[in-house]
């Protein structure tokens, strides 16, 4: 039989598994680069503190690290798990193609997260139980690891948006995969914004200063860092933009939310002037004031990032050849990978698909509405919620009144044929077509209650026919047997 490798669907009804995820991840960056940006931050300072012989900021370095401690490390180290679990539920080939391509590159990473797991313990611990230069060489070993976790992810996450060299997919080899354009300016500008959020979240360490002179000199310190990597990332974007897939532009163009850009300005003017407040009068950062700030800007600031991120990629979510919707939409000769819409194409998504139930699996009469079901979850619900809420929900995208010809016609035009740049190919038998256009014409009409009430029949009706046949056969066997006798 052609079954071809997809796993389950996960369906969160609610907000949609991509907004599990996006939310997970955006909490995920947030204490990630907060702790990488204060490894470099604290390697500057605990030097520093060498030369100058300053017990004061290894002071600074102490306070700053518990709190990364308590706060962005137990964070990150939940909601990184928690980006595994949610993606292989919601992504499962998407990860799948990542661990084929990297495994190593993460068994490589988490060698550095030990190192700086213990390594933040060391810094804070061991300040004046261990001489300033020892202090000082720990730090810079525990900044390099950090940055090294950094580096490695960055590559994956770059691979996502598009493997680093075209060649990738004609010959394969982690390094194709790992390294392009698009991996290096990545890289600086997380960097950029990594030190953005430490100064941000610094403001609340230098909130909690008592002397004033000391307190002012490290509030223009985080301020002026403040100041430069904001600019510094902003015009890095602009440098990512002209290293993304022409696809990824047009999806930034035409289909990003309007809030966006003028959000994105927002951010980076409230940033600025909050920075220019604390360098200008020190004695404003208190800690109510500073935590409440380093809030508003890292959620307003990341969570257009990361809507904006996962946006772009579409309509793949790894790679360019592994669709969001899970199916693998393009051979990769490299590694041996076949596109999986020959065989779609060939027998339906419905016999393709390995968990089908077996009452599906062909189109008739008497499970239109739950195959059309099965087929929006599998093929649409990725990225469109068949709810009222979530992501993109589907209703919105029709026009009121649309009935079942015009539907299918629409479906078979321009989703079976793959001809918007944004949206998979998505390859279906004729009886498909039909009974996806039957859910969603139901779906735009009734909502979910008259859908349910559909599917209601339908079992009843199937359950009465399944009862006629057992009864008969009961019958048959019975008259059977009872002739042998
Ligand atoms: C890879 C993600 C993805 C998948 C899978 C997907 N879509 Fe879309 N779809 C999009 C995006 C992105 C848009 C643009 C949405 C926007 O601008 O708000 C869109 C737009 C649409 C539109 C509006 C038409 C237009 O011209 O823009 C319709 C209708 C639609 N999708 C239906 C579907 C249906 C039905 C399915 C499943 C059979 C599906 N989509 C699967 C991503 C996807």
């Amino acid at each position: 039989m052609d079954l071809i490798s997809l796993y389950p669907t996960w369906y969160e009804p609610t907000v949609g598994s991509g907004w599990v995820i996006a939310l997970i991840a955006t909490f995920h960056v947030l204490a990630s680069h907060t702790s990488v940006g204060a490894a470099l931050l604290f390697a500057y300072l605990s030097n520093k503190a060498y030369r100058e012989d300053r017990e004061d900021l290894l002071e600074f370095i102490k306070k700053y690290g518990l709190f990364l401690m308590v706060f962005t490390y137990v964070a990150g180290s939940i909601t990184g798990p928690g980006i595994w679990y949610s993606t292989t539920v919601a992504s499962p080939s998407g990860i799948g193609s990542l661990i084929h391509s990297f495994v190593w590159k993460w068994a490589a990473e988490w060698v550095f997260f030990v190192i700086e797991v213990v390594g933040v313990y060391m810094i804070v611990y061991l300040v004046g139980k261990v001489d300033k230069k020892t202090h000082m060489k720990i730090t810079v070993i525990f900044g390099i690891a950090s940055l090294a976790t950094m580096l490695i992810i960055v590559g994956i996450l770059s691979f996502m948006m598009t493997p680093g060299k075209e060649i990738w997919f004609e010959q394969g080899g982690f390094l194709n995969a790992f390294y392009g354009t698009n991996t290096f300016i990545q890289t600086f500008m997380r960097i950029a914004f990594m030190f953005t959020m430490t100064a941000v979240v610094g403001g609340i360490v230098v909130a909690g200063i008592k002397d004033p002179a000391f307190k002012k000199e490290m509030a223009r310190k985080l301020g002026g860092l403040g100041i430069i990597s904001t600019l510094t990332g902003a015009a890095l974007f602009q440098w990512y933009l002209t290293a993304v897939p022409d696809q990824a532009l047009l999806v930034m163009e035409n289909r990003l939310p309007e809030y966006f850009g003028p959000s994105i300005i927002g951010v980076i003017v409230i940033t600025i002037t909050y920075f220019i407040v604390t360098m200008w009068q020190p004695k404003f950062v208190i800690e109510s004031f500073a935590g409440f700030m380093a809030i508003v800007i890292l959620v307003l600031g990341l969570w257009p990032e990361e809507v904006a991120r996962e946006s772009m990629r579409k309509p793949w979510v790894a790679g360019q050849y592994v669709y969001s919707n899970q199916i693998i939409g393009r051979d990769v000769p490299g590694m041996g990978i076949k596109s999986q819409l020959p065989i779609i194409e060939k027998i339906g998504i419905l016999k393709a698909h390995p968990f089908t139930p077996d009452a599906l699996r062909t189109v008739n009469e008497g499970n239109k509405i739950q195959a059309g079901e099965f087929i929006t979850m599998v093929y649409c619900s990725n990225c469109h919620s068949p709810s009222k809420t979530g992501i993109r929900p589907l209703h919105r995208y029709f026009p009121e009144g649309i009935d079942q010809a015009r539907m299918e016609k629409y479906v078979k035009g321009v989703l079976t044929t793959g001809n918007i740049a944004y949206m998979p190919k998505m390859p279906m038998l004729d009886s498909e077509i039909e009974a996806l256009s039957a859910y969603l014409v139901l779906n735009k009409k009734g909502g979910q209650t008259a859908i349910n009430k559909a599917i209601e029949s339908e079992v009843n009706a199937r359950n009465h026919t399944a009862l006629k046949t057992s009864v008969h056969t009961t019958r048959t066997t019975a008259n059977a047997q009872q002739e042998a006798k």
